[in-house]
Order: C-alpha cells, then sequence, then structure tokens
C-alpha cells in the first residue's frame, strides 16, 4: 500500500498535508505521533470513513482514495476501533461470523448450504487465532476488557483483510493482557499488513520494524525503531518528556 500526496483538510487545517507513505507486504509498521498528529485522520482516509481532499491511495495498483468503507472492506483493508464494535448480547462466535459472513455473497448464503458451516469453522478458526476459542459460546459482554480488544481484532481478521490497521490495540489492557496481545499481532502478522497506532513505546519498539512519525500531518521521521529512538528531531517533538 502506498499513498501519494495524500491531503485532508478540515477548514483551514490541513489534518494531513502531502504524505507520501509507503508499507511492504507482510510488515509491521507503527504510526505514532503527538495528539492531533493525523494518524486517526489517515486511518480514516485508508478505511473509506473520511475521503481525502487530495491524493492518492494505492492498494494492489488501484487507487482506492474516496471509495466507501464497504468497498474498501471488500478490497481486503480491515480496521480495529479505538471505540468498541462488539455487540455486546452476542456470543464470541456471533460477533466474529457476522463479520465473516460480510465477504460472502448473500445469495450464496441461499443457495449453497454448505457456506453456513464453512463460515462457522472460519469463524471458529479466527477465534483461536485471538486465543478466544475457549470462549466461543460466551456473552461478548461477559469478556474482560483485554478478551474485547482481541475480539475485535478477530472481528476485523473474519473480513480477510490484507491490511490490518489498529488503533491503539493495548489500550487500558493490563501489562500481561498487553504481552498477550502483542504475541497475537506478531502471530498474526506472517501473511497480513499491520498498521499500528499506539502511544506505549515499549510496545511500539518491540512490534514495529519500521516506525512512521506524524507531525502537523507531516511525515517527520521514518526509520527502524533504533534510529527513530535516536532521532534528535523526533526526541524533541515527542519522545522528550
Ligand atoms: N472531522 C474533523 N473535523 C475537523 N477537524 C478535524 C476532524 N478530525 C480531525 N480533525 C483535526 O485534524 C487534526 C488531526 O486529528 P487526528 O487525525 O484525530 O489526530 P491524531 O489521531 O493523531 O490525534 C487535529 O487538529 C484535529 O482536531
Ligand atoms: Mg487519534
Amino acid at each position: 500500500m502506498r499513498t501519494e500526496a495524500l491531503t485532508v483538510r478540515f477548514g483551514g487545517l490541513s489534518a494531513l498535508n502531502s504524505v507520501n507513505f509507503e508499507v511492504q507486504r507482510g510488515e509491521i509498521r507503527a504510526i505514532i505521533g503527538p495528539n492531533g498528529a493525523g494518524k486517526s485522520t489517515f486511518f480514516n482516509c485508508l478505511t473509506g470513513v473520511i475521503g481525502p481532499t487530495s491524493g492518492r491511495i494505492l492498494f494492489n495498483g488501484q487507487n482506492i482514495a474516496g471509495l466507501p468503507p464497504n468497498r474498501i472492506s471488500q478490497k481486503g483493508i480491515a480496521r480495529s476501533y479505538q471505540i468498541t464494535n462488539i455487540l455486546p448480547n452476542a456470543t464470541t462466535l456471533e460477533n466474529v461470523r457476522i463479520a465473516a459472513q460480510s465477504r460472502r455473497h448473500a445469495w450464496s448464503m441461499l443457495t449453497h448450504h454448505a457456506d453456513f458451516h464453512d463460515i462457522i469453522d472460519k469463524a471458529q478458526a479466527v477465534l483461536e487465532s485471538v486465543g478466544l476459542g475457549e470462549k466461543a459460546d460466551e456473552l461478548a459482554a461477559n469478556l474482560s476488557h483485554g478478551e474485547q480488544r482481541n475480539l475485535e481484532i478477530g472481528i476485523a481478521l473474519a473480513t480477510e483483510p490484507k491490511l490490518l490497521c489498529l488503533d491503539e490495540p493495548t489500550a487500558g489492557m493490563s501489562a500481561s493482557e498487553t504481552h498477550d496481545t502483542m504475541q497475537l499481532v506478531r502471530r498474526i502478522a506472517t501473511d497480513l499488513t499491520i498498521l499500528i497506532v499506539e502511544h506505549d513505546m515499549q510496545v511500539v519498539m518491540e512490534l514495529a520494524q519500521r516506525i512512521t512519525v506524524l507531525h502537523y500531518g507531516e511525515i517527520l521521521a521514518e526509520g527502524t525503531p533504533a534510529e527513530i529512538q535516536k532521532n534528535p528531531r523526533v526526541q524533541e517533538v515527542y519522545l522528550k518528556t
């Protein structure tokens, strides 16, 4: 995936200003930056929540900038929200099944009886991959906060994405839950490109192969965790405490 001169203006404010960004398939890339840097706006563009003012988003060679969220989802970009996306009164399995179903055509559900079982199997496999295999029949509302965050990742994975955008997946988690979620992200990253907005520097440094630093809607720096850590401009605006 890459962006070319991606720009989003809200009135006189440039939330993103001519951003040229590129991520390789299978990479885990962290996106960091102070509040208001444009991180959520960037995810909103990639997933079709907002249309950019100008610029292109090239995904598998196609410009997807400005397409609606469902079209972008079908092309293979998914997102887990900072704010929960879960149906609390459905079971853990149902939550994932509904997302998996969104990948299939309604007519094929009617004409191919076997597809229903396919989707249940698929949903169960997704639950195993996010460590919730044992909780399939539990109501989502009864899961712990950490389990709910992992279920959100499961819901995103069920749409069979090629690119997954994670918005602060470890927010509000205990140290041990954070550790488990980091392992989970590493495990699912084999065949998947992951963009992760994360405030916990330890998580970022351990998880990401490369880091992009946004500042006032522009890319301030890009590099490996070690390079970013010792970059004086980054220290000045962001890492300095
Ligand atoms: N829908 C919107 N309308 C107007 N301004 C917005 C909107 N969304 C974001 N902004 C502004 O754009 C800038 C970038 O915001 P955002 O992408 O949320 O930053 P981050 O996620 O890095 O904290 C901020 O100044 C924010 O106030
Ligand atoms: Mg944000």
